[in-house]
């Protein structure tokens, strides 16, 4: 179908704005913008935009904001909750940030640099080594996903029990707003107490308050020691007790902390070429964990070996592995990382991506998965996860054999039952991947109405053509 006038008065704005080459508008150029990397959402365009500077994010909001086209931020598109992906009426723009991937500075003596929106988070944990520091940030998407994505998620990761989540990384951000002006706090100060911290808002809004183009980011030393162990745990409980134990131990060394079952070995060793049994025996929980320190001269093997022997000892240990090399720990990340891979070659899953305070975690495994056994034997629990920070990826996939339409059917009432249960315990019902269009409905049924009604007012008075990101976090206005 030919565009409508309307439709070819906004591509011609874009186009003065962008250039033509900026501008994607046929159906296999924009194909990869459109959906989800889970394939939950697929939508469609006005155009997908490629702006390279903030000069021309700036104008193109102004443009939007001006004629009320919905613009829908997308960095790596690696989130879960679809908060990147337009609607299917074809009148959203999706705004991609990935041209604007300039590390415009990097300061040592600070410990901080400056990022562009789209800078591969992989890419700036090297610019940080390049000058011997460390940027901490640190998930499986590392390869492909961008910082702004990283910090409009709040992203958290392998590394947060040592160093925080994507908020924690931050000094500064560069901000567009929804009619165009641009907020720079992009200075570099750890102290800066001048008012409401204005930077915070747009962290986690998943781009429905403006559109991050930059930011200023926290370095650390660079680590020079690391200890790396699989361990089998007696239980859910007793992976707490050795997470304590090691934060004790180790002079809070302890920088990953991973809970991983049972099965999650079976399925990454079925399905992921290289994968292998790190321990032994079988067991029902495992945990990854890792020690690392910036003095190239601390033992920490021998620090992470006495705290696991006192640990037997204690019988909080079924059996362990200390990684030898660097080559057997790459072996025992690659089993962690692939878990999500191997979730999706397993067949359907079902995610919940909730947190809780780390003594509720034992209480809530035990009566999550009776529930589950007793009222969904079609689902096979995969609960692991970042228990050194209370965030548990509580998944569910199909039971071989399963009718996969009934399993996807049963998702409301699994779901509702998991974040009741997590409520009741004062947990978070999305820990790290965000509200996105999968959770609307579920931020309205937990969040207090006046953190609702805040937010809203919020909403309103940053964007009060309801322009950015109609539908995600909060129902369009
Ligand atoms: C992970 O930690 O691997 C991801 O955040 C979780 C997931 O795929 O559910
Ligand atoms: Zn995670």
């Amino acid at each position: 179908m030919p565009p409508a006038v309307a439709d070819k008065v906004a591509l011609a704005g874009f186009r003065r704005i962008l250039g033509d080459d900026a501008v994607l508008v046929d159906r296999g150029a924009t194909a990869p913008y459109l959906v989800d990397q889970r394939r939950l959402y697929e939508g469609k365009a006005l155009a997908v935009l490629r702006p390279s500077t903030v000069e021309q994010v700036s104008q193109l909001l102004a443009f939007c904001h001006g004629t009320r086209i919905g613009v829908v931020p997308q960095g790596g598109n690696t989130g879960y909750c679809g908060g990147a992906t337009p609607d299917d009426s074809g009148l959203q723009v999706v705004l991609s940030l990935g041209r604007m991937d300039r590390v415009r500075s990097i300061d040592p003596v600070n410990y901080s640099m400056v990022a562009e929106a789209g800078c591969i988070l992989a890419n700036l944990q090297q610019a940080a080594l390049q000058v011997d520091r460390y940027f901490p940030l640190s998930l499986g998407s590392e390869g492909s996903c961008q910082i702004g994505g990283n910090l409009s998620t709040n992203a958290g990761g392998l590394n947060v029990v040592r160093y925080g989540m994507a908020r924690d990384q931050l000094l500064g951000l560069e901000v567009v707003l929804a009619d165009g002006r641009v907020l720079s706090t992009l200075g570099e100060l750890r102290k800066d107490n001048t008012g409401y911290d204005l930077k915070s808002l747009f962290v986690g809004a998943e781009g429905t308050l403006g559109v991050i183009s930059a930011a200023s980011l926290k370095l650390a030393p660079r680590p020079r020691a690391q200890a790396t162990a699989f361990v089998a745990v007696r239980n859910v409980a007793a992976a707490v007790d050795l997470l304590n134990l090691l934060r004790e131990t180790s002079g809070d060394r302890v920088s990953s902390f991973e809970l991983i079952p049972n099965i999650a070995i079976e399925l990454t060793t079925r399905h992921i070429a290289g994968v292998v049994q790190p321990l032994a025996g079988e067991y029902a929980w495992c945990v990854l964990c890792e020690l690392t320190s910036s003095r190239a001269a601390d033992d920490l093997d021998a620090m992470l070996e006495s705290a696991l022997s006192d640990a037997m000892d204690g019988g909080l240990l079924e059996d362990a592995a200390l990684a030898q090399n660097e080559r057997q720990r790459a072996a025992f990340w690659r089993l962690r990382e692939s878990i999500p891979a191997a979730q999706r070659l397993e067949g359907p899953s079902l995610k919940h991506d909730v947190a809780l305070p780390i003594g509720a975690l034992p209480r809530f495994v035990a009566q999550a998965s009776e529930w589950i056994a007793a009222h969904f034997p079609q689902a096979v629990l995969v609960a692991y996860g970042h228990v050194g920070d209370g965030n548990l990826h509580f998944n569910v996939n199909a039971r071989r054999g399963a009718d996969p339409v009934a399993f996807v059917a049963s998702a409301d009432a699994l779901r509702h039952h998991v974040h009741d249960l997590v409520n009741s315990l004062g947990g978070s019902i999305s820990a790290e991947h965000g509200i996105g269009r999968l959770k609307v409905d579920e931020l309205e049924r937990y969040a207090p109405a006046l953190e609702l009604e805040l937010m809203r007012s919020i909403k309103s008075a940053l964007d009060p053509n309801g322009i950015m990101n109609p539908g995600k976090v909060l129902k369009a206005i």
